[in-house]
């Protein structure tokens, strides 16, 4: 996700993380996988997400 620069660190970001939650722990089946790619530290932490390192690590394909 991305938060046009100048709108930045004003809680948008936070919005739209807590509104992705709301839905996901509203409506995803117990024991769901929930994952994203994170280009930040300590951002997405703050929702309980943690490294997935070493048991899987993500992948691109740029064409
Ligand atoms: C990461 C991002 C989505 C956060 O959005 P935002 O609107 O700035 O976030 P908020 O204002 O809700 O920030 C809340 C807190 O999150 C943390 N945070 C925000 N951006 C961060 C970053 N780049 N790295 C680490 N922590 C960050 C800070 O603790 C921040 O508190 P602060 O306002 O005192 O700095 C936004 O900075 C962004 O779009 N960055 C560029 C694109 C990017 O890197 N996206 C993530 C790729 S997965």
């Amino acid at each position: 996700m991305l938060v046009i620069e100048q709108f930045q660190s004003k809680g948008g970001g936070t919005m739209i993380m807590n509104a992705l939650m709301d839905y996901l722990l509203r409506e995803a089946p117990p024991q769901s996988y929930i994952n994203l790619m994170a280009d930040v530290d300590g951002f997405y932490e703050r929702w309980g997400f943690e490294s997935s390192l070493p048991n899987s690590r993500g992948m691109v394909l740029k064409t």
